[in-house]
């Protein structure tokens, strides 16, 4: 790509994984208001819902991280913790019967590190939650990020016993000078052992975290580390550009703004991945996201299933996306919740009987058929654009990336192009009323590229 491409097109950019995006959420739902929206969601269709846990805990701080943790070694918080996140449930399962009913199709671990829990913790915490919903068939998609430095057997074949069938390892580079960079020192062997364990055990999906910008990640680093990745073959691979935000995260800080590839050096790395996982089997699956072409995220998007959330990409669609512990983030078709961020106050609250509400947003019908449009943009690479849409209006504002062969119009049909699909976001911010209407103040997002 010319650098001239790249300089136009690598601006802050919302990763959409919702519409509108959370800076600019602005009515905050009551919790009457927050657990109607809920019941509407689950009452009309067998969609079923979906549950996201948030486990904060790490035992160290990557310098490069942008999730929200508590850092600590202590794992006397493992089992409290545990006690809220049911709690939390139970307030749930009490305001809204109907999570009792419809079928839970998706569950998803994520973090900080989930694996900091045992495996008696996480027993603990999923046994009464899996014996209290409905599930269709015995069976709902049981996922959990792991780090690799920090899971054993015993966890691993815990949660498979309860029916989880995806892992998804935090790798992030194999280089030992990178990792020191990042304070992550994590051997290949590591990486190795619980990609083996876990399909020894009988997990259908592996998936590897990689990042591309990290410091003094040179394009020798990054060949290493792809042909490293090919080695152990994840059926999936996130191949995150480094979301450089240190208003928000302080530790990123401690990075050498010259250690950090930047502009085309950073797009390169991206490119030499992408071109890699593509010789390799993978498809593009979107923003930042490969699989194996039978991976069942590779099947979604060829049968235009693909759908997208604050987990990412998933394979099915579900009405309501249910977050439970310290900053989760929920969704219901017309509202979003998020739980507030400081683990104590988080505590606090639920301790009270209440759900600790940070934000949210009721959406608005503009807002609902944005949403429609953005999602079907981003999980297809294509949107067909119906009378909502200003076409003239549209089409002056993406002139520019048609005429360098990003986007192009048939008729109502807004379409990426293979040479667009890294700008993806780019070109979903010229459907996004909300940002058209009120450019951010401040910096809120990261650099699209
Ligand atoms: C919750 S962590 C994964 C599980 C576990 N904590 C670990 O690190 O192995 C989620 C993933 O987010 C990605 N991530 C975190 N901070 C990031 C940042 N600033 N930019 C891009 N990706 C980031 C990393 O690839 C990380 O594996
Ligand atoms: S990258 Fe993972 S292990 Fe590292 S601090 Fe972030 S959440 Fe914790």
């Amino acid at each position: 790509m010319s650098s001239e491409l790249f300089k136009k097109y690598d601006v802050q950019a919302p990763r959409y994984t919702s519409y509108p995006t959370v800076p600019y959420w602005s009515e905050t739902p009551s919790w009457e208001q927050w657990t109607q929206a809920i019941k509407a969601g689950l009452g009309p269709t067998d969609a079923g819902w979906s549950i996201y846990m948030h486990i904060p805990f790490c035992e160290t701080l990557c310098s490069f991280c942008g999730c929200n943790t508590v850092i600590t070694k202590s794992h006397k918080k493992e089992h409290p913790y545990v006690e809220r996140l049911l709690k939390e449930w139970q307030i749930y399962k009490s305001a809204v019967a109907e999570f009792g009913s419809r079928p839970m199709r998706q569950l998803h671990l994520g973090g900080g590190t989930p694996t900091f829990l045992s495996a008696d913790n996480l027993k603990a915490l999923l046994e009464p939650v899996l014996s209290s919903v409905s599930l269709e068939n015995g069976e709902f998609e049981g996922s959990i990020e792991v780090d690799p430095r920090r899971t054993n057997r015993e966890q691993l074949q815990a949660l498979y016993d309860m029916g989880f069938r995806r892992v998804s390892l935090g790798v992030q580079d194999f280089n030992v000078e990178v990792q020191r960079l990042i304070n992550r020192i994590q051997t290949f062997e590591e990486n190795k052992s619980i990609t083996e364990m876990a399909r020894e055990i009988g997990y259908t999906s592996v998936n590897f975290d990689l990042i591309y910008g990290l410091p003094q990640q040179t394009p020798e680093r990054m060949q290493i580390t792809l042909e490293k990745t090919l080695e152990l073959r994840p059926d999936r691979v996130a191949f995150y550009s480094l979301a450089v935000v240190p208003w928000i995260k302080p530790a990123q800080r401690l990075f050498k703004i010259e250690d950090l590839p930047q502009g085309e050096d950073k797009y390169h790395l991206y490119e030499m991945g992408r071109e890699v996982f593509l010789e390799a089997g993978y498809e593009d699956i979107g923003l930042d996201h490969f699989a194996l072409s039978d991976e069942k995220l590779a099947v979604a998007r060829a049968q235009s299933k693909l759908h997208r959330n604050f987990m990412g990409y998933t394979e099915h669609r579900t009405e309501v996306l249910l977050g439970l512990g310290v900053s989760a983030i929920s969704e219901a078709p017309t509202c979003f919740h998020q739980n507030k961020k400081e683990l104590p106050v988080y505590e606090r609250e639920i301790d009270g009987g209440s759900v600790p509400t940070l934000r949210g947003h009721l959406l608005s019908e503009e807002d609902l058929a944005v949403r429609e449009q953005i999602l079907q943009f981003m999980t297809r690479a294509e949107v067909d654009l119906e009378s909502q849409v200003d076409f003239t209006v549209l089409q002056e504002r993406l002139a520019p990336m048609v005429a360098d062969g990003l986007v192009r119009f048939e008729g109502n049909r807004m379409i990426q192009t293979q040479k667009g699909l890294p700008f993806l976001r780019n070109s979903a911010m010229a459907l996004d009323k909300r940002l058209l209407a009120k450019s951010p103040d401040q910096s809120m997002f990261s650099k699209s590229l």
